[in-house]
């Protein structure tokens, strides 16, 4: 393991720096406010928000509907818990959620952010295998590079090789399939030479685990924090049995804030 054991002392930061800053003479100013598309710092200082934060504040900040809804909301119910009840709000989105996907998709398991999603979905996934007899059913299939949250879980899942030098033996890791790169090709093969070789090492790989032990593909539709891995075209007829779970946390972010400017 590469992994530096004694970091220096200025890398550590203040309160809030439980782990170590990536960059400790990044100067992180301190936020105060937000509205559109800026962001304001202590001493005055307004800042361009290029990525919406890490693509989570793509409508703007202070969007006026959002912050509406949000004082409606917790001034009628914060909270109850969906083990002993449901709630007005969580059964329209439920709604409208499953009518936008179609068919297939008649229910929705409602999480709070895309870790989660991810943890729930591999869940979901193990205990149809098991309910369905299928027992051998434990090896996950996703992509090098790319990223599918901060959870334990999710490390598993994510192709960030630092990541698993950290935490492997105490996680099973996934199978790691390498994204094609249609930005920096390899061996100067088109995109979709290099799409139709992954695809390829995909045959490979499922031979090779053997696929009555494979539970699930996890792929981004579109590649974010991994940074320029282009989506692999595949479909479930493709996968066979293998089950195909997209990780759709940016795409339904991108489709959000393109609804919200139609
Ligand atoms: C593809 C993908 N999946 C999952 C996540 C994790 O989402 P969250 O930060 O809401 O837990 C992210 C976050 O950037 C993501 O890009």
């Amino acid at each position: 393991m590469n992994i530096p054991n004694s970091p220096p002392w200025s890398m550590r930061g203040g309160p809030q720096d439980v782990f170590l800053r990536s960059d400790p003479n990044w100067p992180y100013p301190v936020i105060v406010a937000g509205n559109g598309i800026w962001l304001q710092d202590e001493e005055g200082n307004r800042y361009l928000d290029v990525s919406s934060g890490p693509v989570a504040s793509n409508l703007g900040h202070a969007h006026p509907g959002v912050t509406a809804a949000m004082h409606a909301q917790v001034d009628r119910l914060t909270f109850a818990s969906s083990r002993v009840a449901r709630t007005t709000e969580n059964i329209a989105f439920a709604e409208r959620l499953t009518a936008l996907a179609g068919p297939g998709f008649e229910r929705a398991f409602l999480v709070s952010g895309g870790s989660e999603a991810i943890d729930a979905a591999i869940k979901f996934a193990r205990v149809h295998a098991v309910r369905t007899g299928q027992e051998a059913r434990q090896c996950l299939i996703s992509l090098l590079p790319s990223y599918h949250g901060g959870t334990l879980g999710c490390v598993a899942v994510s192709g960030d090789l630092a990541q698993a030098a950290m935490f492997e033996g105490m996680i099973t890791l996934s199978e790691k399939l390498r994204a094609p790169l249609s930005y920096r090709p390899v061996n100067g093969r088109s995109p979709e030479e290099d799409e139709a070789a992954v695809l390829s090492d995909l045959d490979a790989l499922i031979s090779r685990i053997g696929p009555e032990r494979l539970l699930a593909l996890v792929l981004e539709p579109v590649g974010g924090l991994a940074m320029l891995a282009p989506p692999l075209t595949i479909t479930e007829a493709e996968t066979g049995d293998l089950l195909l779970r997209l990780d759709q946390t940016l795409v339904h972010f991108e489709q959000l804030a393109m609804e919200s400017l139609l």
